[in-house]
């Protein structure tokens, strides 16, 4: 399968999956999550909202804001094609619709976050394989937007949320594929580095 393919498969497959796998699957997220300890002991942590059949993350997140972290959603950013912004998210945020139809915070209201002061950054992601490659929607928006962590200084650890069987034998990593630190699933922790 190309790539194209594989992404409508993946997507097929996760929209195939009823109500109670999702809620049972959500659970089993937060249990492999916690077995990171970026997830443990991050203090700013880069979240999304469920879109597209992918796994469901208010679980995690709820945990998360009990537990008095500071969360962050991304945003187009309005500015730079193709990249994403990072603003501050709680119970009080002022949530708008996206071009693709996905809340984000509204820009206008809050200030954004420089990706290298975030601690953790959970993205979602179409496919993935053992060797930790991502594929993802096929927009390059994570991989556009954390293309400075190549260099040295601060950058954020990256854990990927998917179901189990978003898990392909190998993907080609692209030159711009930034890799991922961790994959959580619903089966575990996968741990890459
Ligand atoms: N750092 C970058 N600079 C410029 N273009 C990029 C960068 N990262 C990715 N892209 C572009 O984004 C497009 C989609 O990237 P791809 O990795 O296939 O998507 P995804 O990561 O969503 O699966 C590619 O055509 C690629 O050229
Ligand atoms: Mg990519």
């Amino acid at each position: 399968m190309n790539k194209t393919e594989l992404r409508r498969h993946m997507r097929r497959q996760r929209r195939a999956l009823n109500r109670r796998q999702r809620q049972q699957a959500a659970q089993q997220l937060l249990h492999s999550l916690r077995q990171s300890t970026h997830f443990q002991h991050s203090r700013h942590i880069a979240v999304y909202l469920t879109n597209d059949g992918e796994i469901d993350t208010s679980v995690f997140i709820r945990d998360l804001q009990r537990r008095g972290k500071t969360l962050y959603l991304p945003v187009l950013h309005p500015l730079r094609k193709g990249h994403l912004s990072f603003l501050p998210f709680n119970r009080q945020s002022r949530m708008i619709k996206n071009r693709f139809g996905i809340s984000e915070p509204d820009f206008a209201s809050h200030r954004a976050m420089p990706a290298r002061f975030i601690n953790l950054i959970c993205m979602p992601l179409v496919a993935f394989d053992e060797s930790g490659n991502r594929l993802g929607m096929g927009g390059g928006f994570y991989d556009r937007t954390l293309a400075f962590s190549r260099q040295p200084g601060n950058k954020p650890r990256l854990i990927g949320c998917a179901y189990e069987l978003q898990k392909t034998a190998a993907l080609p990593a692209e030159d711009w594929d930034i890799p991922l630190t961790a994959i959580a699933t619903d089966a575990g922790l996968h741990r890459f580095c």
